[in-house]
């Protein structure tokens, strides 16, 4: 798959709380690149919150949903894609935007993901007893395909603005390479 890409757009990937939306805006911004969010694209498509259709739907639906989304930014140009923490782990998923993206994981600890989503009550794969548990076992199913990544960037004691400059210093690298 990886000898017929054509990187032209950005692909943030990564567990929920890593940051993907807020780093992914701005580098948005920067590059002058349009930025979409998988999650509000689907939510727009569904006409309901992600929660909603998790609730009322089931978990298998809103993997649906982001099988569809991936498939149609194949035709996407200059954008910056923020996806759901879940959906990379999907080989087909992950294969797919790396056709068009460069792929960069935003990575965190267990613990420095709950300090950073405890509070937020619109992710229904944390509302449960033991978040942090929760946490460290969806971490740990999902590590192989975040791995696969062009890129992992450690987030950790570094803000939105420094994690932005390391991802377009590394769009940009990506874009001047011969591939
Ligand atoms: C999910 C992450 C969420 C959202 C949904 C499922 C996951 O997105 O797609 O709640 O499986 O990790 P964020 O990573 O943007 O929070």
């Amino acid at each position: 798959m990886n000898n017929t890409r054509s990187i032209h757009n950005l692909a943030l990937i990564g567990f929920m709380g890593t940051g993907k939306s807020c780093v992914g805006r701005l580098a948005a911004d920067v590059l002058h690149f349009t930025f979409l969010d998988t999650d509000h694209v689907i939510e727009a498509r569904a006409g309901k919150a992600v929660s909603d259709i998790f609730a009322q739907d089931g978990e298998p639906a809103f993997r649906q949903w982001e099988r569809r989304v991936v498939e149609e930014l194949i035709r996407r140009e200059k954008t910056v894609i923020a996806t759901g923490g879940g959906l990379p782990a999907d080989e087909a998923n992950l294969a797919s935007l790396k056709t068009h993206a460069l792929v960069i994981c935003l990575w965190a600890s267990p613990e420095a993901i709950w300090e950073r989503v405890r509070g937020h009550d619109h992710r229904p794969l944390l509302n449960q007893a033991d978040p942090l548990a929760r946490i460290r076992q969806l971490l740990a199913v999902r590590e192989p395909y975040y791995r696969q990544a062009d890129v992992l960037v450690n987030t950790e004691m570094r803000s939105v603005r420094e994690v932005a400059q390391h991802v377009i210093h590394q769009f940009h690298m990506a874009q001047s390479a011969p591939r």
